[in-house]
């Protein structure tokens, strides 16, 4: 009994001379006195020792003991974070922070993103080109002729100071680089920014984004690229979505087709975006041209394929219902925030 009392006495002194420079040290402290196998603990464990008789007067003198260092922890801790707050020049950490505004995904990116996942989907690959192209690569070995208007001055932008370098046109030109490096089986998938040289307005821009798709193999055929074409607009706008291919031409593609959907804004009951129609374009689309096979020695006889090119804003318009492409560049927060939470 002596010896405990006397244990005890010696715990409160060094209880009470206790100090903690940091948190680090309070946590010690609670660790040494309360914890689990803490010295309150096995202290409150020598109550079965005691004489009966001893116990009430005893157990008042544990529980005093158990009060003065819960105690002693309340006050560390306290002054601990007083401790921080007064050596910190004046700053209080324990203030809530300040906003610092985390940014957007761009829309036509959070779009892209889409678009290349579907076909990823599909088992088509990535490939990407570069923005500043030759002559051979954005038209000569797409088959466009060299009269073509699409050459014309007024919609390609030339390079000065190197008139055979040029801003490409079209992402067709990543075709080019792709079946330059890699001969068939080939799916690849190639998104990136155009220019042309238009008037800036509402509904042109000098450059826009464009998702390239190329698939070349034996045996491929007009069917895969409807229903290739067909599986990406209902992953991208749901079930209810329609299609419909019209003839159309493109020099490097025999047979050519646009393809449109049904309408996203009105739902086909005819409004501004589909100019009453029902039905919005999205894409360019067709069997590659046997020449443009050719021209990168792939065996047109033995295989063919499909290719098609799709602009990014127009699914962005028919998605977010943005009706102004300036609105992409223009950098306006205001308009880039609305898309907080997208991925
Ligand atoms: N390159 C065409 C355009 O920019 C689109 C297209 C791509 C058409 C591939 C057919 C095949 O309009």
């Amino acid at each position: 009994m002596e010896q405990l009392l006397q244990q005890i006495k010696n715990y409160k002194q060094e209880v009470a001379e206790y100090t903690a420079a940091n948190a680090d040290a309070v946590e010690e402290f609670r660790i040494k006195y309360l914890g689990t196998k803490g010295i309150v603990k096995s202290v409150m464990g020598e109550m079965k020792s005691v004489p009966n008789e001893s116990k009430k007067e005893f157990g008042l003198i544990l529980n005093e003991f158990k009060q003065f260092v819960e105690t002693k922890f309340e006050e560390l801790k306290n002054n601990n974070s007083l401790h921080i707050a007064q050596h910190s020049d004046g700053i209080d950490w324990s203030l809530p922070g300040d906003d610092f505004g985390v940014g957007t995904r761009h829309p036509l990116i959070i779009v892209r993103n889409q678009i290349v996942s579907i076909f990823k989907r599909l088992g088509f690959a990535v490939a990407e080109g570069p923005e500043i192209e030759d002559d051979w690569h954005n038209f000569g070995s797409m088959n466009l002729p060299e009269d073509h208007p699409a050459r014309d001055m007024q919609d390609t932008f030339y390079i000065s100071q190197n008139p055979s370098w040029l801003l490409r046109t079209h992402t067709s030109s990543v075709q080019a680089r792709v079946m330059e490096k890699q001969k068939p089986p080939i799916r690849v998938i190639c998104p990136g920014r155009v220019y042309r040289n238009e008037t800036i307005s509402a509904r042109a821009h000098c450059f826009f984004h464009q998702v390239e798709g190329l698939s070349v193999d034996e045996h491929v055929s007009f069917a895969d690229l409807k229903q290739t074409l067909y599986f990406f607009v209902q992953e991208m706008f749901g079930k209810d979505i329609k299609v419909r291919f019209r003839p159309s031409y493109f020099p490097f593609t025999e047979p050519s087709a646009e393809m449109d959907i049904s309408c996203l804004i009105c739902g086909g009951s005819g409004c501004n975006v589909c100019k009453h129609t029902g039905w919005v374009e999205i894409l360019g689309s067709g069997m590659v041209h046997p020449k443009v096979l050719e021209n990168f020695n792939i065996d047109s006889n033995k295989y063919t394929g499909f290719a098609f090119g799709m602009g990014i804003e127009r699914v962005c318009q028919l998605k977010y219902r943005v009706n102004d492409l300036r609105l992409y560049s223009q950098n306006d927060v205001r308009f880039l925030r609305q898309f907080t939470g997208a991925v």
